[in-house]
């Protein structure tokens, strides 16, 4: 499988934070973007379509976590959200990276399909651990794949 994504150091925090809030209520700010970066965290993009999205990824001894993902609202559920992940899968497991862990709200039910549909296993849950708003919580379900 040729290569589909691309890591990138081309990372505008406030573009990506304003998208990103286009796309989900549940976006990260600039600086969460900025600090990410700047902790060395690795940001994959697909190649053919660079400006679409963005997969962020933080290595942990052999492992990785998913920490974000997301695809421009015009531009989901066109298959360009698998395509991402699955090459970052590929491009991790070049690297020598042997698992990707991930977290997500429960309610999420099209992240939920997608990384179900990769392969990925519930391995736990948070009990409410995500802020849902109007004073309400919600769980968060830990996912495992094996690369
Ligand atoms: C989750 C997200 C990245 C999926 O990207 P996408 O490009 O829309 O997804 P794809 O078109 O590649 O579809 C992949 C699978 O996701 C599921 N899916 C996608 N959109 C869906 C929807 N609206 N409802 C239900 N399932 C959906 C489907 O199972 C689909 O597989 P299939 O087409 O073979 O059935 C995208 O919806 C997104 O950016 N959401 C906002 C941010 C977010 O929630 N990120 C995850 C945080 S944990």
């Amino acid at each position: 499988m040729s290569s589909v994504v691309q890591l990138t150091e081309r990372i505008n925090p406030d573009w990506l934070s304003q998208q990103e809030s286009l796309a989900t209520p549940h976006f990260w700010s600039s600086q969460q973007y900025g600090d990410s970066l700047a902790a060395g965290h690795w940001f994959y993009a697909l190649h053919e379509a660079a400006e679409t999205g963005i997969a962020i990824i933080m290595p942990v001894a052999g492992e990785a976590e998913l920490l974000n993902i997301f695809i421009a609202k015009d531009k989901q559920s066109q298959g360009l959200g698998k395509a991402l992940l699955q090459g970052t899968m590929h491009a991790l497991r070049l690297r020598g990276i042997s698992r990707l862990l991930l977290e997500v709200r429960e309610s999420n039910q099209p992240a939920h399909k997608l990384y179900s549909s990769l392969g990925f296993t519930e391995c736990g849950r948070r009990k409410r651990y995500y802020p849902a708003g109007q004073g309400e919580r919600e769980d968060a379900i830990l996912m495992e794949a094996n690369l």
